[in-house]
């Protein structure tokens, strides 16, 4: 016989990451170099700042971090003018999105979220046995007006990742100032900007205006896109002191690990990276749409983030295969309920052209 879990996690996917180069190469043998696009990283790597600080800060490994992250948050205190109690840290910035499901969600609660959005706050309800509401997107991109006609008295958190996951499209500035506006107070309305840095649309939201109005916001960045951390697991959010607190009282000790808050506080110095990052990822994202128009057998979308939707008349294993067999691992998105297409992360411009090389020969 064995212990019971709770029935309500019986249905639960477990996250499903981007196959890693090692296992790939493991499994099929590949000789030669393996490219990964499939996980959204940022292939220039960590800033060399960053990588300087994680030197001296290995030395201190015996030692625990320090809990409350001071160093760390008092450098985004003073980086996005927010008071130090409004900020907290997490072991990447999906443990925070687990948080508030810990610390909002009762049984038979409902969280709203697009049908497509990024799965994490989804694995959340399910956990708190919460109700899911899922709004359909529409024209790939989340459709505001249904989420609020959606929400009820049992609502208690609206999920937005803006840029959506896997879609890269975004809720311009003026559809989320009203959306805000309308949301009753009751609901924490969760604005996931992982992918922010990457943005210099004026369209794009200043969602630290709602914060700065004492909205029910919790506004989420991470360290693990733009700034290359993604394997140190580091991220941040922002809220009015009241919501944090409700955070900290379901966060476990020591969450942000010592070497992750010492690189992010050396990351955020390296201005120069975050630009470099940013402008070959929008080349990257360039080239990408040019060669994909010229396969004229694909439908792809533009992208605020770093990764692009692309979309095919069949179904996207095959293709996803095929790729890998040259050395090329993207990410299907079945579990986003998009059966044929890809998410490709942008590389560097030689990883670019040898996806494409590897699309062509596929697609033809
Ligand atoms: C929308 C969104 N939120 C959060 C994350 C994860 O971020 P982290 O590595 O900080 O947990 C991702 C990663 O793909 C994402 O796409």
């Amino acid at each position: 016989m064995l212990p019971v879990p709770r029935p309500n996690i019986e249905g639960i996917r477990p996250y499903k990451p981007g196959r890693p180069i090692e296992q790939v190469v493991r499994e099929l043998g590949i000789k030669g170099p393996v490219i990964k696009l499939a996980s959204n990283e940022n292939p220039l790597g960590p800033s060399p700042r960053a990588l300087s600080a994680l030197r001296r800060a290995v030395s201190e490994l015996h030692y625990y971090p320090e809990d409350s992250g001071y160093l760390l948050r008092t450098k985004l205190s003073a980086m996005f003018k927010v008071d130090l109690d409004s900020i907290i840290l997490g072991n990447g910035s999906v443990e925070i999105i687990m948080m508030a499901c810990l610390a909002y969600l009762e049984p038979g609660d409902e969280l709203i979220m697009s049908d497509h959005s990024f799965l994490m706050a989804r694995n959340g309800a399910a956990i708190m046995n919460a109700r899911l509401v899922e709004v359909p997107t529409l024209e790939y991109a989340h459709d505001l007006e249904q989420i609020l006609s959606a929400i009820t008295p049992r609502t208690k958190i609206v999920y937005l990742d803006n840029p959506i996951n896997p879609l890269g499209t975004i809720v311009t500035r003026d559809a989320l100032n009203d959306f805000i506006a309308k949301v009753p107070e009751q609901v924490l309305v969760i604005i996931d900007e992982a992918y922010a840095e990457y943005i210099t649309s004026r369209d794009y939201p200043k969602a630290l205006d709602y914060y700065n109005q004492n909205k029910n916001v919790l506004i989420l960045r991470t360290f693990s896109k733009i700034y290359g951390l993604a394997g140190l697991r580091i991220g941040y959010g922002f809220a009015r002191p009241e919501i944090i607190g409700s955070l900290a009282k379901v966060r476990l000790p020591f969450n942000a690990s010592r070497i992750g808050q010492d690189a992010a506080v050396a990351a955020l110095d390296d201005k120069r990276h975050v630009v470099r990052s940013r402008q070959a990822n929008d080349a990257g994202k360039e080239f990408l749409y040019r060669e994909l128009k010229k396969l004229n057998k694909v439908f792809y979308l533009k992208s605020y983030a770093n990764f692009v939707f692309i979309n095919f008349a069949v179904d996207s294993q095959e293709i996803f295969e095929q790729l890998q067999n040259r050395g090329v691992i993207t990410r299907t998105v079945k579990e986003y309920n998009f059966p044929n297409a890809l998410r490709v992360s942008v590389g560097t411009l030689a990883e670019n052209k040898r996806f494409m090389k590897a699309l062509c020969e596929v697609v033809r």
